[in-house]
């Protein structure tokens, strides 16, 4: 098969939402500091009814009638999370009932977990099985979905949730470029969930946020390099069209994108122009830990690389930006929103894309789009996708009932014998929720 990729998309997140100016009024911090310093908008997050695997549900239906695949036309599943609800079971296990119902049990793929790097692990098990042996002729799907929530304090406002979900198969619009890819991966505490009583991580932000740049370098290095290698001619970033990054709040991004045209001047790439170079060419001798903390080389490269953020990031920033950290979520969501923008603009754009995982992993890897047919066009994805409708009809939560839900959700967390309230006023017709979870911790679910 050629063109591995992603054939069609959907996107799912809660109605529920929170203003973060309104937020920064209740936490009763700076003003600005949500919104200019974190760089964020609005935040979603799951009522009492919704958790990751309705949000899964929902989005897994939506694709399969939106595109009109039959649920036995699918031949693997793999579910990307890191919101654990059973320790054993995977959540894909409960997207079987999908399938089970149509016929379908011969589908292999369980979840895979390890932060935000989850869907990314999923997806390259599905594109390596389309391009396989083993493979049947079938596709693959895959599901990122994620609930992001934080204890209160200051990581609170990064918090967010949502669902994507992706149909893998050959001849696709948006296709992998198999050959340039390059990971970082390595042991460190930057943010983990060790207490299995609590939703919330231990997270230590400042380290997690050098960590996620750090990555971002060496993964930028060993792309460069791969790149050389196959192609026999040097990478820039002069040569990509559009930057997608795990999107834990807006500002890192902004940062992110700084760092690679920093990068770039370091290495002396052939593209960069004199007035980059005369700008940031100080800063080059600077060694690595220094060049994370020095405020003068962050400043500076956010200035030279403005033109081209706005060009070149943005576009893809606005789901991240109205609904926060969709944690596995995030980097589909935020390549969702650069589909949404710029659809009909996008044949023969190469598409660069990092993924970044606390723990950590981490990879960057580039796409290649075409328009394509529909179903399986860009345009129509744009279409299906319907971004624009799905924010515009949110509802907004005020600070005190957020805070209430947060709380009665850390009760309910791990426990059983609840019934929900059913209440599904917010929710869209087609829409999944919880309605009970029983006193063997079975949980069941409706769809509206
Ligand atoms: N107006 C404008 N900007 C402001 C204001 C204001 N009133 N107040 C503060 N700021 C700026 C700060 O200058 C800072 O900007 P800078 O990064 O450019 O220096 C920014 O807002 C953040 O403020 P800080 O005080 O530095 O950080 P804070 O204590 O608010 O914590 C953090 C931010 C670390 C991101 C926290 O929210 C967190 O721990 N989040 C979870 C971890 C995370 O998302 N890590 C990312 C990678 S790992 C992952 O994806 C989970």
């Amino acid at each position: 098969p050629e063109n591995v990729g992603i054939v069609a998309m959907e996107i799912y997140f809660p109605p529920t939402c929170i203003q973060q100016d309104t937020l920064e009024n209740f936490d009763g911090v700076s003003k600005g500091k949500y919104t200019i310093g974190l760089g964020q908008d609005c935040m979603a997050f799951c009522s009492e009814v919704e958790d990751v695997i309705s949000m899964g549900l929902t989005a897994v239906t939506s694709l399969l009638e939106k595109y009109e695949i039959n649920p036995k036309q699918i031949g693997r599943l793999e579910v990307g999370s890191e919101t654990v609800i059973d320790k054993s079971k995977s959540i894909k296990t409960f997207l079987m009932d999908i399938f089970e119902n149509a016929g379908n049990t011969d589908i292999e793929g369980v979840d895979s977990t390890n932060a935000c790097y989850g869907g990314t692990a999923a997806l390259f098990n599905c594109v390596n099985w389309v391009e396989s042996n083993s493979w049947d002729g079938r596709y693959g799907l895959v599901v990122s979905t994620d609930s992001a929530v934080y204890a209160d304090g200051p990581a609170r406002p990064t918090g967010g949730a949502g669902a994507v979900a992706m149909l893998i198969g050959p001849d696709a619009p948006i296709a992998f470029e198999s050959k340039f890819r390059a990971s970082h991966m390595s042991h460190v505490y930057d943010f983990y969930k060790p207490d299995l009583a609590s939703e919330y991580p231990v997270v230590d932000g400042k380290l997690s946020q050098t960590c996620y740049l750090m990555a971002l370098d060496s993964c930028y290095k060993g792309y460069c390099q791969k790149y050389e290698k196959f192609q026999g001619k040097q990478f820039s970033m002069a040569d990509a069209d559009y930057f997608v990054f795990h999107s834990p709040y807006n500002k890192l991004v902004q940062k992110s994108f700084a760092r690679l045209v920093f990068a770039d001047v370091a290495r002396d790439a052939s593209s960069v122009d004199e007035s980059a170079k005369e700008k940031l060419g100080q800063f080059t001798s600077l060694k690595g830990d220094e060049s994370y903390q020095s405020r003068d080389l962050e400043k500076a490269s956010q200035q030279v690389a403005k033109p081209d953020y706005d060009k070149k990031v943005q576009p893809a920033t606005l789901i991240p930006k109205q609904l926060g950290n969709m944690y596995t979520a995030s980097l589909y969501a935020a390549f969702a929103s650069l589909i949404h923008n710029k659809s009909s603009s996008l044949d023969g754009n190469r598409v660069m894309m990092f993924s970044y995982g606390s723990g950590l992993s981490a990879t960057m890897w580039s796409l290649r789009l075409t328009e394509g047919k529909a179903p399986f066009s860009l345009s129509n994805i744009a279409k299906v996708m319907n971004i624009e409708h799905k924010l515009k009809t949110r509802t907004e939560f005020a600070p005190e009932k957020f805070v209430e839900l947060m709380h009665l959700m850390e009760h309910r967390y791990g426990g059983k014998d609840f019934v929900t309230s059913k209440d599904t006023s917010h929710l869209a017709l087609g829409t999944y929720y919880l309605t009970e979870v029983d006193s063997k911790y079975r949980r069941f679910y409706a769809k509206k």
